[in-house]
Formats: C-alpha cells, structure tokens, sequence
C-alpha cells in the first residue's frame, strides 16, 4: 500500500520518479506527488488521482533537481484530497516526506507537537514526522550528524510501521531512508542511487539492491549509501543482484498486465519447477533441511496467508494431508495473529506471500517464531522483508507479477507447494506410486497450461453474456471447492459483481435460497469420486432456473449445461493450477466488457503493507 521511490544523482531526478511511480501505482492510486531539492530550496507537487494527473501538470517539467522523492498514495488516515497527498512537509518547509505505512500513536504525537506550537494542514499520520524531524532538529545542537540524530529521534517516537524518504532544504546532498515493517529497497548505479518500494519499479535503472532491516538508516549521497544502526553506528552492507530481467514488467504487446502474467503461466510454471523434480531422484530443495524424524515428530503443519496466498494453502492442506497424513491447518493472518493460535516448537508454520511484504502474515510469522515454531517462507520475492524473518525460504520463479489480481503467482505457488509436498513425503519415505505419477503429472503442466488457456475465445463469449449481472455463485466439492474460491475473489475484484463460492454440498443449506431464473452459476468438477455428486447439485440449481458453466476434466454430459469448458486433465492435487486458467479469463474479460480498469481495480493494492 502506497508506492515511494526515490533519486539523487546527476540526471534530473523528476522523469525517474515520474516512472518509477507509475510502476508502483498497483500499491495505490488515490495521489501522487513530488518533492525535488532546487536551487531554490525544496519544491513541491501533488495532485489527487492516478500518477497521470501529476505528470500532466505543466509545472512539473520546471523541476531540473537531481535529487528528489515521491510517493502514490493509498489512502488510510483522511481521504484521497490534494492535502493529504505526500509529500508532506513540516511548517518551516525545512524537511520533505514521502511515508508507506501506518504511525498508530499519530494523534498523541500530534497533540504533543500542537502543544509545541505546530500546526497541521492534513487529516494524515503521515504530516507529524516532518514535523517530529523538526522538533528534534531545532533541539539538536551537535552539528555532527544533525540531520540523521533528527530523524533518529523521531523514528524512536513513532510506533507502527513505516518506509520513509526524507530531504531538507539544509542538506541538498543528501536523502535519508529508514523502515521499519513495510518495504523499501535501494537500487545502486554509478554515481546514483535510486530508492523504491520494491525492486520490479527500478530494474530499468539497475539490478544490484541494498536491502534494509527495520531500524536502519541510510544517508545517501550521489555516490554513496553509508548505513547506520538505531545506536548510530556504522554498519556494512553488500549489494544484492537480482537476475529479474527488465521487460518482465512491463506490458509488451499485452493490453493489460493482467491478461499478459496469465499467459506466462506455462514459463512461470517451468521457471519453478526448475531442476527439483527428477524422475529417477529425490525431489531437491537445497535450502531445507528437514529430517524424517522432525517431520515425524511433527504436532501440526499451518498455512498462513492472506488472499489469493491463503487459497494455495487450502490446497496444500488437501495434498499434505492426503500424501504426508501430518495433520495441516491453513489460516487467514490477520485471525491467525490474533487468535493465540495452538503452535509450539512441534508446529512447522509455513508463510505463502506473493510479494513477501504483506503485514499480517508478517506479523504471523514473527509470532509463531515467539511460539517456538519453525517457520517456512514461500515468496517471490528474493530479500523481502517474510523471507528475512523466516527461518527457512523457498520461491516462485514467477517474474514480477504487476497487476493487482494475482494470477501467475497462484499457480507458482500451488505447483511450489506440490513439490514441498512431495518432498516431505519422500523425506518420511513415503515413496508410493502416487508420488511418482504426481512428479510426471507436474512436468507435464507448462503444455497443459497452454492447451487451457486456448479456451480464451469461448470464455470470452461467456464473459459477454454475464458481464451485466448482479450476482454469481461458484461451486465445488474438495479441491475444485478451493478454486471455486480463488474464482470467486478473481471475479469480484477486477468486474465489481457481486459473487460467492460455496461447497456444492452445503447449497440446500442456505445459497440455494437465492438461486432464481437466469442467475449464473459456475462449477468446477475435477475430481473423478466427486463429479457426479456435484452434478446432482448443479442439476438442482438448474431446476430453479440458473444458467451453469462448467469447468471440467471429465466426460459431462455438455447438454445439461449452458457451457462446458473442457481443460487437460491431470492429478486431482495439481488441477487448481489447471482449472483456474479459464476462470482467471473469465474474471478478466468480463472486467473489459464492463470497461474498467482490469490492473488497478477501485480501492484494491497489490501489497497490502498495513494491517
Ligand atoms: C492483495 C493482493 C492479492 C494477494 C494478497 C496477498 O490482496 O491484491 O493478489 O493475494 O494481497 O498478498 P501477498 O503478496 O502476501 O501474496
């Protein structure tokens, strides 16, 4: 939630942070704004909407500094307005800030600094840390390090999270960074660094990345990034190379981001599978080190995620459960942390986060480590703050993934998690014939997944015939139950209709009251011990007059139904990845008829980096 990015250099800083913006929009779109340091002292633009409305401002191209911050805005604390659009500056207009984050003690410090004399013009936490910077600032009478003592202070006053960029009109040589639980990373060219949000929005400028810990600062010159700890004292860093290559975020010839990460799923899907499943050798996850007895000794496994994360885990509960017999949960973070969730050191808890950045479940996987767990990260992200915590971490080889919707990255993770699966199984040696087919089954899935998306011209007469509806209901029975809920979520967050998922068991207990003439229904029938009963469910609604789609691998009889969409078939453990392929369409092209934005759907973020 919200994008920064930041620059100091030679070049003018304004189109960097302009393009930087616009790729981070996805994390909010509410404003944006810009401060660069001038020869005339800090200038200043914001305008409320998308990243367009600042860079189609005239006076933006007057800005020639070379060093500068920005900032696209979710909005939390006070509405979308020009006021409360970053940067935000204190009074004095000494200091400019851009924030990602929450300051949860924000209104006791803004009665502290008002009865100290500062006044605030917005609505936001974010508008007391310049102020706060000043505060100490003004206090400050060593001249050595003033500026960073400063923010110093303030941050050690501050509780929530926070990504910060920070300049002063006393410093035009220097930026200052600092986070504490919501990203931030920093990009190093020659003779300029280049401050983001996430890596994907500055691979055009550079591949090597200073990842940050929580509480560290750095003061960034043109030629230099020096780090300090909370005592102030000088700490050493490595650049991390990130092999990510630069076109892999962007569009290309695709119309939206979306539709472009569903059609490199077959790639996504190969890049993760990588070297680990051989047929005639073990499945290989070098960077874990579980032993048989561990696993045996084992109380629990827990999935915990947010969103389409928490989905894969749904799944992977069904595959440990079937394949390993370890009893598994799967649990939405935001409950799991406030839960006093049943883990101790017998529990292996297991994060599933796209971007590896996502408050809750970061807050989960520092609890369950207080609990004494062992914690596994499953990310796609290399560096992020998840796999920084955990002890153990695995990853997607999806690419960057833009669009608000994940797709690719469900699917990484669903074929990531079979494989973990299997590699437990072969750990406690439980080596079946099933273990084996699913392993062929897996290497199988790129060109399956490329057959399934040649469903694209009969979904997208599908997406024509509902895209006006109000409501839409998913069905299925054990796995294909799993899907019908990540459909559901893909639907209505990208076409804004209405719809829910459902067991196919549990309709005539209560959904099936609002199946009436012309509703549409969709199911998703997979699973050769439960097609047939999920077909007497569906014939049921039909009786009240629904109009069904279904997603099959199996022979249906196709008259019963208004559509069937025929997919490969494959092991009931690995279908979602199959099964979500025309659904994923659906969502889409029923989004474009309704014309709206497919990648940046209203009030939504990518990385929801606040609880
Ligand atoms: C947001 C995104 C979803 C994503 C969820 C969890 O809601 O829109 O696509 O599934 O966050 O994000 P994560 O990065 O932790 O997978």
């Amino acid at each position: 939630m919200c994008g920064i990015v930041g620059y100091i250099g030679n070049k003018k800083a304004s189109p960097i942070l302009i393009n930087g913006l616009l790729k981070l929009e996805y994390r909010g779109y509410d404003s944006a704004g810009i401060s660069t340091i001038e020869k005339t002292g800090l200038s200043t633009m914001k305008d409320k909407g998308r990243v367009k409305n600042l860079y189609n401002l005239p006076e933006i191209d007057n800005l020639e500094g070379t060093i500068g911050i920005a900032h696209t805005r979710w909005a939390t604390h006070g509405k979308p307005s020009m006021e409360n659009a970053h940067p935000h500056m204190d009074n004095s207009k000494t200091f400019s800030v851009v924030h990602n984050g929450i300051i949860e003690n924000f209104n006791e410090l803004r009665k502290l600094l008002s009865d100290s004399g500062y006044t605030f013009y917005s609505q936001t936490d974010t508008e007391i840390i310049p102020n706060l910077i000043d505060y100490y600032y003004k206090k400050e009478n060593n001249n050595d390090l003033k500026f960073l003592r400063a923010v110093k202070n303030a941050c050690n006053s501050l509780k929530g999270s926070f990504a910060l960029e920070i300049i002063c009109k006393d410093y035009p040589d220097n930026m200052i960074v600092v986070r504490k639980d919501s990203p931030l990373v920093i990009g190093k060219g020659n003779g300029e660094n280049y401050i983001s949000s996430d890596i994907p929005a500055m691979l055009s400028y550079t591949k090597d990345f200073y990842l940050l810990n929580d509480l560290e600062y750095v003061v960034l010159s043109r030629d230099n990034a020096k780090f300090y700890n909370n005592d102030l004292k000088t700490i050493e860093k490595e650049t991390k190379s990130i092999d990510w290559d630069a076109n892999s975020s962007e569009k290309g010839d695709f119309e939206d981001y979306m539709l472009k990460e569903i059609y490199e799923q077959p790639k996504a899907i190969r890049e993760t599978i990588g070297s680990r499943i051989n047929k005639n050798s073990k499945c290989e996850f070098e960077e874990l080190n579980f032993t048989k007895e561990y696993l045996q000794g084992l109380n629990k496994i827990y999935f915990v995620a947010c969103g389409t994360a928490m989905h894969v885990g749904l799944a992977g509960k069904d595959m440990i459960e079937k394949l390993c017999k370890i009893p598994t949960e799967v649990d939405i973070a935001s409950e799991f942390r406030y839960r006093d969730p049943l883990i101790d050191n017998k529990t292996l808890c297991i994060f599933i986060s796209q971007s590896g950045e996502t408050a809750d479940t970061l807050a989960a996987l520092k609890l369950s480590k207080q609990c004494g767990a062992k914690t596994l990260a499953i990310t796609n992200v290399i560096g992020s703050s998840i796999t920084r915590e955990a002890d153990y971490s695995i990853y997607t080889h999806a690419g960057p993934e833009i669009a608000v919707a994940s797709t690719k990255a469900y699917t990484s993770q669903v074929v990531l998690v079979a494989m973990l699966t299997i590699y437990f199984a072969e750990t406690l040696e439980l080596s079946t014939q099933k273990i084996a087919t699913l392993k062929e089954e897996i290497l199988l899935l790129p060109k399956k997944i490329e057959k399934a998306l040649k469903t694209s011209s009969e979904i997208k007469t599908f997406a024509k015939r509902i895209y006006q509806e109000k409501d839409i209901f998913f069905l299925g029975r054990g796995i294909d139950e799993t899907v019908a809920k990540e459909a559901s979520l893909k639907l209505k967050e990208i076409s804004y209709i209405h719809s829910d998922s459902y067991p196919a068991g549990e309709l005539k207990h209560g959904p099936i009251a609002l199946i009436e003439n012309d509703v549409t229904v969709i199911s998703i029938m997979t699973d050769p011990k439960l097609v047939k009963k999920t077909i007497s469910n569906i014939q049921e609604v039909i009786s009240r007059g629904a109009k069904t789609l279904i997603i099959t691998n199996q022979d249906v009889d196709t008259d019963m139904f208004d559509m069937v969409i025929c997919i490969p078939e494959t092991s009931t453990f690995i279908s979602p990845i199959l099964s979500i392929i025309p659904l994923q369409l659906l969502a889409y092209f029923t989004s474009k008829e309704k014309g709206l934005d497919v990648d940046k759907p209203r009030n939504l973020a990518k990385s929801v980096t606040v609880e």
